[in-house]
């Protein structure tokens, strides 16, 4: 093909513009320690869940003004274990499916509520049932990536991490839904490097969790919904999985009483587009670990 110079003009253009994006970004990212390895048994809590946020919670002395926010809009962070919002608002997200016989319950119990989630999603599984990708996005839930074959990404060459985030989004947008805009490392395994790298060149903020119920290991409804509720805080994340039929059968019990609670539901996108900066810290015996639990 004969060369073309303005062909490649907005092309750079585009690079530029997403360079500057992301270096906003990483400037304001928090400090706190970003070397993230989840070992692949999914029993370790989620990571960063002691960092130095201050608690969900917490809140400005009565009497004192409310510091001034300037919120910046869309990812800011590389990576999300909860975010600090103001309000009961959470994200509830199932991970691994779709699949045929839960996922499909499960969307029914969320539509009679009027309420949306986000689906990490395996690339595979996207592939073979697009039709429940087609229904999420129908219905207004959020589609992410959980890879293709579910490995995990930290034991993967930069070849294969980018094999297995560009085939899942590939099966997603295939079946109908947007390009990914969030991710979920399987096993929740990520470091610093990947965290960065996924953000950078897919576009893709890291989605970890600040609630696990352990409910692929536990396969007992009220166990699950116990565990949600005892945990859920405002500007929660929550972790299940749609491929489990307890999960699903917890979740009529479990949505009524978050809904109870006053919880307001929201994709993972909106909840993170409503994350604030953390107010700063006040002078405080009560170290970031022990108010953080
Ligand atoms: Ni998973």
């Amino acid at each position: 093909m004969k060369y073309r110079p303005w062909m490649i003009v907005p092309a750079l253009a585009a690079i530029v513009l997403s360079a500057a994006c992301q270096s906003a970004h990483t400037q304001s990212s928090s400090p706190a320690p970003s070397i993230i390895t989840v070992p692949p048994d999914e029993m370790t809590k989620p990571p960063g869940t002691e960092s130095v946020q201050p608690a969900i919670g917490d809140s400005t002395p009565a009497g004192q003004p409310t510091p001034v926010q300037s919120a910046p809009k869309g990812p800011r962070k590389l990576t999300y274990n909860s975010c600090n919002v103001e309000g009961q608002v959470i994200a509830i997200t199932f991970d691994d499916g779709p699949k045929p016989g839960q996922t499909d319950r499960l969307l029914d119990m969320l539509k009679e509520r009027g309420l949306t989630a986000t689906f990490f999603v395996i690339g595979k599984n996207a592939a073979a049932y697009p039709e429940l990708i087609q229904r999420m996005v129908a219905e207004g839930h959020e589609v992410g990536n959980h890879s293709y074959n579910h490995p995990s990404l930290t034991k993967l060459g930069a070849a294969g991490v980018a094999a297995e985030i560009n085939q899942t989004d590939d099966a997603i947008v295939k079946a109908g839904a947007p390009q990914p805009k969030v991710m979920r490392p399987p096993y929740g395994a990520t470091n610093a490097a990947l965290n960065r790298r996924l953000n950078e060149e897919f576009g893709q903020a890291v989605i970890l969790w600040s609630v696990d119920p352990l409910d692929w290991k536990i396969r007992k409804a009220s166990h699950v919904k116990e565990e949600i509720l005892k945990n859920t805080r405002p500007g929660g994340i929550v972790l299940a999985h749609d491929i489990h039929a307890s999960t699903v059968d917890a979740m009529p019990a479990t949505l009524d009483a978050l809904l109870a609670k006053g919880f307001k539901f929201v994709t993972v996108s909106e909840l993170i587009a409503l994350d604030q900066p953390a107010p700063a810290a006040s002078p405080s015996p009560v170290t970031p670990q022990s108010a953080s639990r």
